[in-house]
């Protein structure tokens, strides 16, 4: 069975965007595939975080993972910090990583554009701790969003350089990104992607949002004046996005959906996929309460964290031989 890996970073609650994009190919990958998934704890400090907040942030998220359906039995799923060869493994590629990459990086690229004065040195290297969360375990996949797409292109460099220069290392791990809902976009700005950090609430729609207030976002989306339901992400990028959120979420093909909705009004459609957005975050909801009641959150991060500590510390050992941080005693 193929390995396939990947994280969510819990900086604040999770989105819709996190559930299309991440979360629900996820739980469809774990039939197939030996799944590895972790929450990006390390990750959020790269921006201040209050640690009453992060703290509530990581409980909610894997009682989310769990509600979403992810398999404790079937899955390795644990906290990255309770791995600690993570960030070994981190600093070590971010000595084989070039200054020079990370300044490619689109998420840098923006902040420094933005003129952001707060940046942490944390935020600068944080795509060489992905790199290392994902190549310690040699997944044969990674599935992400559009946004994640560089930084495991640069995971892979980083991999073909290391085992160029020590030997055959690591695997070269492929992203893989769903074909609808890559990048669900703002409700309130449908230039912009859906985040979990965005000042503006009303643009994001947020796994624990009240159904009622989910409804009101999604009734209250940023449209056009066009008129009329058609899939144009350039002239109609928010009908666009609301179509591909009614398309993800339905499992109907945006094509069916363009032909169904074709000649009624804004109003309609946009009911019609509040109705998909409820529906889950109802079904989702119930089950996130279930899984609080069950008290079973300790113990599914303690043996999560056994299982993925007993593959890390292998690939640590045998990076830091090829590196020559060992001694030899033997010779
Ligand atoms: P993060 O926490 O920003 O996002 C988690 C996952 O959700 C996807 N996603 C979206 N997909 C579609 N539309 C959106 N609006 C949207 N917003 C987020 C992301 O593409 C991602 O797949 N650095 C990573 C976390 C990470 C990681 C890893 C991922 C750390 N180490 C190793 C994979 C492998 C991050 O900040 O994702």
């Amino acid at each position: 069975m193929k390995r396939m890996l990947s994280g969510i970073k819990p900086s604040g609650q999770l989105t819709l965007g996190n559930y299309i994009g991440a979360l629900r190919e996820f739980v469809k990958y774990q039939n197939d595939y030996e799944m590895i998934v972790f929450i990006a704890n390390l990750h959020t400090l790269t921006v201040y975080q209050d640690p009453q907040e992060l703290s509530t942030n990581l409980r909610d998220t894997i009682a989310l993972y769990l509600a979403c359906g992810l398999d404790p039995k079937r899955s390795t799923i644990f906290m990255q910090s309770d791995v600690m060869q993570h960030a070994q493994l981190g600093f070590i590629l971010s000595c084989n990583t070039y200054m020079g990459e990370l300044n490619r990086m689109t998420q840098y690229k923006d902040k420094l554009a933005k003129g952001e004065e707060s940046m942490t040195s944390g935020f600068y290297v944080y795509p060489t701790l992905m790199a290392a969360d994902i190549l310690i375990y040699d997944p044969a996949f990674v599935p992400v969003g559009e946004d994640q797409k560089q930084h495991v292109e640069l995971t892979r460099d980083v991999a073909i350089r290391f085992n160029n220069r020590y030997g055959e290392t690591f695997k070269i791990p492929q992203p893989l990104i769903p074909k609808v809902g890559a990048r669900v976009m703002s409700l309130s700005d449908p230039t912009k992607k859906m985040s979990k950090s965005d000042a503006l609430d009303k643009g994001c729609i947020y796994l624990l949002d009240t159904p009622e207030a989910a409804r009101k976002k999604v009734m209250s989306a940023v449209t056009d004046t066009l008129g009329k339901i058609a899939f144009d992400p350039v002239n109609q990028p928010g009908i666009a996005n609301l179509l591909q959120i009614h398309s993800a979420l339905s499992g109907r093909s945006i094509e069916d959906l363009v032909r169904e909705f074709d000649g009624q009004g804004y109003g309609t459609f946009k009911k019609a996929v509040a109705e998909e957005v409820v529906n889950l975050l109802n079904t989702l909801q119930a089950r996130y309460r279930d899984i609080m009641d069950q008290g079973i959150l300790d113990q599914v991060l303690s043996e999560g964290a056994a299982k993925a500590r007993i593959m890390a510390e292998a690939k640590l050992q045998d990076v830091q031989r090829k590196i020559g941080l060992t001694i030899d005693a033997t010779q």
